[in-house]
């Protein structure tokens, strides 16, 4: 396979977002995004303070097929010229998932191609390689709505856990200190949006997990201290609120910047000095300042995919599907068209003798 150019249709449909996209994988190793729709609806949330899931799947319902021809189209191939087809299978909001795995099934079987099922985290985790050119190993934050796991990316399909989230993920997060201060969802470009106007220095709020060995998260300390912080004002202005949302948004990034470095110290492959930052929570540029600030101190290569591609899209998961296509890892058809969609479907294990991460979790983990 890894002389021929292999051409995927991506299928997501974990969470709200409806995603399609058409991905080239050229004999070379490069990528070319040939589609990659997108359809979110916030407004089909927004009344009930966040995603619900059987709204949710209703909306894909809805819109996967046209969503899929959308792609197709703005590709300029048909079914035919297709390669294989990937759908996220897992983990997510089940009633999602189902709808993008049967669609990806039906297309599979009407067309005669292979269907893969992708782990949607694995799909963040190899994104930053549709963008740039980056070797295996490498080291990885994987921040989205329901993770934050630092892992170490050995090769395709070869995943250690280095640390994760104990309580809240980092999205989660942006996302319930936004629904707080009254500024609506998504969270983080939110937070982001009004951080912009704040001043980061009026609360200083403390740096999870600081006297902790390893390099677990924690967000649950946090979101005590914004709400104490919130609740200490009666009748907040927008300067208050630009102020909570930026100094929370540097103690997040601080946290997660922190254990980052941590783990680059620790990192045992010191031969590949890159690290990548995945997931939504990727797309905040405070975030991505304050490690690329520990990457120059270390003298590490910072990768982190352009904002469409950190956030849910079909076309991290098309590209996932060419990256093990041309590793010849294409399953057993039979079992592909049995797979059952995943509500938890972790990407990588623990270190050994370590617990699985305690108290409340995102929808996702
Ligand atoms: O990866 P993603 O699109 O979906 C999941 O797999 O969860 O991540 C969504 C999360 C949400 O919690 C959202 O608030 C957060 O990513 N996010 C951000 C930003 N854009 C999206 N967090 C901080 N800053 C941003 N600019
Ligand atoms: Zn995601």
């Amino acid at each position: 396979m890894q002389n021929d150019s292999i051409l995927i249709l991506g299928l997501e449909t974990s969470c709200d977002d409806t995603a399609a996209a058409v991905v080239r994988r050229h004999h070379d190793g490069r990528a070319e995004i040939l589609a990659n729709e997108i359809w979110t609806d916030h407004d089909d949330h927004a009344e009930f303070g966040g995603i619900v899931p059987e709204i949710a799947a209703r909306s894909h319902v809805e819109r996967i097929d046209h969503t899929v021809r959308r792609a197709l189209t703005a590709a300029d191939q048909s079914p035919a010229d297709l390669t294989a087809i990937a759908a996220t299978a897992g983990p997510g909001l089940l009633g999602g998932v189902m709808v993008g795995l049967t669609a990806g099934k039906a297309i599979a079987l009407t067309h005669n191609k292979p269907l893969l099922a992708i782990n949607h985290l694995e799909g963040h985790a190899l994104s930053a390689r549709m963008t740039e050119e980056i070797d295996y190993p490498f080291l990885l934050l994987l921040v989205s709505g329901g993770h934050t796991q630092l892992i170490a990316v050995h090769d395709l399909g070869h995943y250690e856990r280095l640390g994760t989230t104990i309580d809240d993920a980092a999205g989660e997060a942006f996302d319930k200190t936004a629904k707080l201060l009254g500024l609506g969802q998504p969270g983080g470009p939110k937070i982001e949006a009004a951080a912009m106007r704040g001043d980061q220095t009026r609360f200083a709020f403390p740096l999870p997990l600081a006297k902790r060995a390893g390099v677990d998260f924690s967000f649950s300390g946090l979101k005590t201290a914004v709400r104490e912080a919130a609740d200490a004002i009666t009748n907040p202005t927008i300067t208050d609120v630009a102020d909570i949302a930026s100094s929370f948004q540097r103690a997040a990034a601080r946290h997660l910047s922190t254990q980052s470095a941590k783990a680059m110290e620790a990192w045992p492959h010191c031969g590949s000095k890159t690290f990548v930052i995945a997931g939504g929570v990727a797309a905040n540029k405070t975030l991505r300042a304050a490690i690329e600030a520990e990457c120059a101190e270390r003298d590490w290569r910072l990768c982190v995919p352009p904002a469409q591609y950190c956030t849910d899209n079909a076309a991290m998961i098309a590209w996932a599907g060419a990256e093990r296509v041309a590793a010849d890892l294409i399953p057993d058809q039979k079992e592909m068209l049995a797979f059952a969609p995943r509500a938890r479907w972790p990407m990588a294990p623990p270190p050994q003798g370590a617990e699985i991460g305690s108290g409340k979790k995102g929808p996702k983990a």
